[in-house]
C-alpha cells in the first residue's frame, strides 16, 4: 500500500542544514503525490498534535537559513508509555501514515522505543553538529559547525598573537571530539583535547613547557566540551597554576557553532538525504536512517544506528604536534 500522508519533524539539538533537509522532504513528497505534514517541536509537538499541512511554498527561501523552521525540542514525555500513546493517537487523528525524522542520537533512541510499540513506516536523517552517529560519514550541520569554529579560532589567534597569550578554546562535543579535532587541525592548534582520548594533563603541561623554552609566544589549545579532564576552564586553571607568568585566557565558543547559514556541503548533504529518505519511504524501505558513506546514500536500520565515534588515530594527534612546532 503506498503512503499518501507523511509527517516530518526535527528533534534534539538543531543543526545548520535542517531547513535544507525539510525543503527537500517537502518538495520530494509533493512531487510523489504525497501530503506532507510538518510536526513542530519534535516528538513533543507530535504528542501535542502541533501538526500542520505543508505546501512547497512553505519551504521557499529556507535552504540558506540555519535553525529549523519546524522548531525542535528534547521531549522527556515521549520516552514514557503515555507520551508515546498520545503521539501515536495524534498521528492517527491527522491520518499520518509515514514519518521522516531528522535529528541525532536521542532522536533515534526515541524512534527505536516508539517503533517497538507502534507500527508506522519511518525513515531518519542524521542531523547533529557532533557527527557522533554510526551509519554515515557525515551528519547534517557538522561541516558548518567546524567552519564556524575555524573562523572563530582564527580570530582568537589574531588577538593571541598580538598579546603573546595562550588561549584554551572550548568547542562543542559532549561525547565526540570531531569538531575539536577538525577545527584544531585547520587552525594549527598546538594541542587538541577530545573525549575519545584520556587527557594526560602532565603531557599537555610538558609540551607547553617545551614551547616556552623554544620561545613560542602563541599557544592555542582546542578542547572539546566533553574532554575527560573536566572542560576548558579547568585546563586553563591548571596551566595558569603551573605557568604563573603565562598570560592565559579561556574562551568557550558555545552555541554560535549550532547556528548560521549552512555551508554548501551541508546544503547538498541535506538535500540528497531528504530526497533519498522520502524516495525510500515511497519504495517501502523503512525503519532506516539515510546516511552517506563514501559519497553514496546508504540505509542503516534504526536498531543499528547508535551513538558512535570512530576511534581517533594516534597518528593524527602525532601529526598535530609535528605540524604545530
Ligand atoms: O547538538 C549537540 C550539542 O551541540 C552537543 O555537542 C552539546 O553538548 C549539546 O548539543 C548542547 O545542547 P543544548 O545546549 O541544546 O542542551
Amino acid at each position: 500500500m503506498s503512503i499518501r500522508n507523511i509527517g516530518i519533524l526535527t528533534s534534539g539539538g538543531d543543526s545548520p542544514g535542517m531547513n535544507a533537509a525539510i525543503r527537500a522532504v517537502v518538495r520530494t513528497g509533493v512531487f510523489l503525490g504525497m501530503d506532507v505534514f510538518g510536526i513542530r517541536r519534535g516528538y513533543q509537538g507530535m504528542i501535542e498534535g502541533d501538526i500542520f499541512k505543508m505546501k512547497t511554498t512553505d519551504v521557499s527561501n529556507i535552504i540558506q537559513r540555519g535553525g529549523t523552521i519546524l522548531k525542535t525540542a528534547r521531549s522527556k514525555e515521549f520516552m514514557t508509555d503515555e507520551g508515546m500513546a498520545k503521539a501515536y493517537d495524534q498521528l492517527q487523528i491527522h491520518g499520518i501514515e509515514g514519518l521522516i525524522l531528522i535529528g541525532g542520537d536521542g532522536t533515534f533512541r526515541g524512534a527505536n522505543k516508539f517503533f517497538e510499540k507502534y507500527t508506522i513506516p519511518a525513515v531518519g536523517l542524521p542531523g547533529t553538529i557532533d557527527k557522533d552517529l554510526s551509519g554515515t560519514d557525515f551528519t547534517i550541520g557538522f561541516d558548518t559547525a567546524v567552519n564556524t569554529a575555524v573562523e572563530a579560532i582564527d580570530k582568537i589567534r589574531d588577538t593571541a598573537e598580538a598579546h603573546d597569550r595562550l588561549f584554551v578554546v572550548e568547542v562543542m562535543g559532549r561525547d565526540a571530539g570531531y569538531i575539536a579535532l577538525n577545527s584544531g587541525i585547520a587552525c594549527g592548534a598546538e594541542d587538541i583535547l577530545i573525549p575519545e582520548m584520556v587527557t594526560d594533563i602532565n603531557d599537555v603541561l610538558c609540551r607547553i613547557d617545551m614551547d616556552e623554552r623554544r620561545k613560542k609566544t602563541v599557544h592555542i589549545l582546542v578542547v572539546a566540551e566533553g574532554d575527560d579532564y573536566g572542560g576548558s576552564k579547568k585546563v586553563a586553571e591548571t596551566i595558569m597554576a603551573r605557568f604563573p607568568k603565562l598570560d592565559v585566557r579561556n574562551c568557550v565558543l558555545g552555541h554560535i557553532q549550532r547556528g548560521g547559514a549552512p555551508s554548501y556541503a551541508d546544503r547538498v548533504l541535506a538535500s540528497r538525504l531528504g530526497h533519498a529518505a522520502v524516495t525510500a519511504l515511497n519504495n517501502g524501505t523503512t525503519q532506516v536512517m539515510a546516511g552517506i558513506i563514501n559519497g553514496e546514500v546508504v540505509y542503516t536500520p534504526f536498531s543499528n544506528v547508535i551513538k558512535g565515534t570512530t576511534p581517533v588515530s594516534p597518528d593524527m594527534l602525532e601529526m598535530i604536534r609535528v605540524l604545530s612546532v
